[in-house]
């Protein structure tokens, strides 16, 4: 098995779930972002980064954009969730949007997170409750699928985590391994 490592950049905890799933599961270590300086990175063959979407930004992105051309010879794999269900072309814009062509170009996955008012910081229950009564007026219009997700979820706890979401990384993680010892 190749050294590798899960780094993520978790606020409510959805990331962190993932991104210990998949260490575990691919036998890699894991971290948090916060932890670890870009020299660490020397270490490793495989870094899979993990975040989530707030506001269509990738909670990572700063940090890949900015150092990616001292990791880009490693084997890197992005991960994200969201409260949205996947949807392409919502997914192809905010890797569009996000990064760098090069990044974009890397494999990358997407899984549904959760939802929780309740434990969100002031500002994000602000932000929140704001775009619900926004999307809330709306009536009779065709919803986005992260709009639908907000309305699915109001003022409800939602755990849609799901360790199905990280299957496909997991194979992409595991025939990176089988590539080294052909
Ligand atoms: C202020 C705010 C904005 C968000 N924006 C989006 C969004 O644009 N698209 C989406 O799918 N989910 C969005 N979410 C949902 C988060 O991505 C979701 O809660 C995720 O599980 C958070 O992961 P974390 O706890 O690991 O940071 C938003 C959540 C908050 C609080």
């Amino acid at each position: 098995m190749k050294k590798g490592v899960v780094v993520y950049k978790s606020k409510y905890g959805s990331s962190k779930w993932y991104a210990e799933k998949i260490a575990y599961k691919c036998n890699l270590e894991c971290k948090d972002l916060k932890q670890i300086k870009i020299d660490n990175f020397k270490n490793y063959e495989i870094i899979i980064f993990c975040g989530a979407v707030y506001a269509s930004g990738v909670s990572y992105k700063k940090f890949l954009n900015k150092n990616f051309d001292k990791i880009k010879d490693k084997k890197i794999i992005l991960f994200f969730n969201g409260a949205s269900p996947y949807d392409e072309a919502t997914f192809n814009n905010v890797v569009k949007s996000n990064f760098s062509s090069e990044i974009a170009s890397l494999p990358i996955f997407y899984g549904r997170g959760m939802w929780d008012l309740e434990k969100m910081s002031f500002t994000h229950r602000v932000l929140s409750k704001m775009l619900i009564k926004m999307v809330a007026k709306k009536e009779g219009k065709e919803l986005q699928p992260w709009e639908q997700a907000l309305m699915e979820a109001k003022d409800k706890s939602i755990n849609w985590t799901d360790e199905k979401y990280i299957e496909p990384l997991v194979d992409c993680v595991l025939k990176l391994d089988k590539k080294q010892g052909e």
